[in-house]
């Protein structure tokens, strides 16, 4: 069987210095086929000194076993600082752990399935789109497809707010560009080059978070003041959790700063990463379609044409499985940052106080000591007995204290709109399309997910 896309690992260290610094081309393309094999891998450029931990035990001690060792790297935070401010996917520390805390109720289990019904909404509106589809006129860039819907179903479920196309078009257009420039920054700041030189990127970006933050802020504000008189009847999302929720210390709540804060950080963090896995996904569906046929059995006999519930989704096995398989191939969050709060010794790399250490998704799914045939695509590996791998070496969620606060929310939203594409819609492959698979704030493509679509019946 045939591997799916992945970009062609380098050969020589001189090839890593060109791709980063001359192109400053995306991480995925600064790999070399000993990166998939490596225990522990040390990359030292002109001002970058980064250790990659891949050994199991070694990922467990950062992630779980030693994590107040290892905190979120500084750099993160000071790149999505403008559109973030100070988030629960950057902070450290207590701050973090208030925030933690506060965030936890309106991701439970429970909450997640409560707010199934907006999910719902959003999917059928997705598949409103799809209906426009003609004969003749079938190709579709699924990237931009399911950036849509996840950006849809982030404001339906946060906000109860409906994405219109307009505003969509500027809030995604913003963070396209927001992503761009945040890109060029990072690689100044990795090889240390001053900043001040590079001052309209700084501003272009700080515009794009700026008009990201406006819309949110416009939006929020209504209801914070609604809540501070004390009137939060008509609501049953997200942001109403957040908004009544009260820190046990201090008593107090999440202040307008802080809400604009974690609204736009879960808008970041619930979109941009869903997207980018579903998108990955209706790839790997066209390229191969005995599998995608088979869900499509699947779901057919657990619903038929009937709407899916939420009581559904847990039945829908194989496609569960593929999508954990897309994720394991294809992990929205390639590398997760860490920063040694002291001298340490991983196997035999010492790591200096301040540096950084990587644990890479990407390079831990792929490494063959972990999975067999790991560049391939086989949705068995999560459908067998005793499969539950969900130890260090299968980790597109994180792991630890720092585990994705949304996993379950985004796995009800990923299994909810494929089985509804697939109830009525087929993907086939585009003759001579191939996408770019590029590492930059979450794995994309680069030039986007093209597909067929066609009616089923
Ligand atoms: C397929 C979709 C998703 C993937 C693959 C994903 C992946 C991740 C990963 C790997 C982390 C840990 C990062 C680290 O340790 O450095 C993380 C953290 C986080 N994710 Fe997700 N995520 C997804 C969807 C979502 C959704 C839908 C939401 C919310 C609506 C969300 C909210 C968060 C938050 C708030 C954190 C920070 C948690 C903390 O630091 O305490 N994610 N995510």
């Amino acid at each position: 069987m045939s591997c799916p896309v992945r970009p062609k690992p380098l050969k020589h260290k001189a090839s890593l210095f060109f791709t980063f610094f001359i192109k400053r081309n995306s991480w995925l393309s600064g790999l070399f086929e000993r990166s998939y094999v490596m225990k522990t891998g040390r990359v030292k450029l002109p001002g970058i000194e980064i250790v990659i931990a891949s050994e199991l035990p070694l990922v467990k001690k950062i992630m779980i076993d030693e994590v107040d060792k290892y905190p979120k790297n500084n750099l993160l935070h000071k790149l999505l600082e403008p559109l973030l401010g100070e988030s629960i996917f950057t902070s450290n520390g207590c701050q973090w752990r208030k925030q933690r805390d506060l965030m936890n109720p309106a991701f439970a289990h429970a909450r997640v399935g409560e707010v199934f019904g907006l999910m719902q909404q959003a999917s059928d509106d997705m598949l409103m789109r799809f209906a426009k589809i003609e004969q003749g006129n079938t190709v579709r860039d699924m990237d931009a497809e399911m950036t849509f819907v996840t950006a849809d179903i982030i404001f339906r479920t946060i906000m109860t707010t409906k994405l219109e196309p307009n505003a969509a078009k500027k809030i995604t257009a913003a963070f396209t560009r927001f992503q761009h420039q945040s890109l060029k920054i990072t690689m100044l700041r990795l090889f240390n080059i001053p900043l001040a030189l590079f001052g309209f990127k700084e501003r272009k970006r700080k515009q794009a978070a700026g008009e990201i933050r406006q819309t949110l802020e416009s939006l929020i504000r209504p209801r914070y003041d609604a809540i501070s008189k004390g009137d939060n009847k008509h609501w049953s999302d997200i942001l109403s959790t957040l908004l009544v929720t009260i820190d046990p210390e201090t008593k107090q709540r999440f202040s307008f700063k802080e809400i604009v804060d974690q609204v736009a950080m879960l808008f970041l963090a619930g979109h941009e990463t869903s997207a980018s896995a579903l998108s990955w996904t209706f790839y790997l569906l066209a390229e191969y379609p005995e599998i995608q046929e088979k869900a499509y059995q699947e779901i057919e006999k657990i619903v038929g044409q009937n709407k899916i519930n939420k009581e559904d989704i847990k039945k829908f096995t194989l496609t569960t499985a593929i999508f954990r398989e897309s994720l394991r191939l294809y992990p929205p969050v390639g590398f997760m940052a860490r920063e040694a709060k002291e001298e340490v010794t991983l196997r035999d790399k010492i790591v200096k106080k301040g540096k950084t250490v990587i644990v890479s998704p990407w390079l831990i799914h792929r490494n063959k000591e972990h999975w067999d045939k790991p560049h391939q695509f086989d949705p068995q590996r999560f459908l067998q007995q005793h499969s539950s791998p969900l130890k260090a070496k299968y980790l597109p969620f994180g792991m630890g204290q720092r585990v994705c606060v949304g996993a379950s929310f985004a796995m009800q939203e990923a299994v909810l709109i494929i089985a509804s594409f697939l109830q009525q819609y087929r993907v086939e492959t585009v003759a001579g399309f191939q996408p770019k698979p590029v590492g930059r704030l979450t794995i994309r493509s680069e030039n986007g997910i093209k597909v067929s679509i066609t009616k089923r019946l």
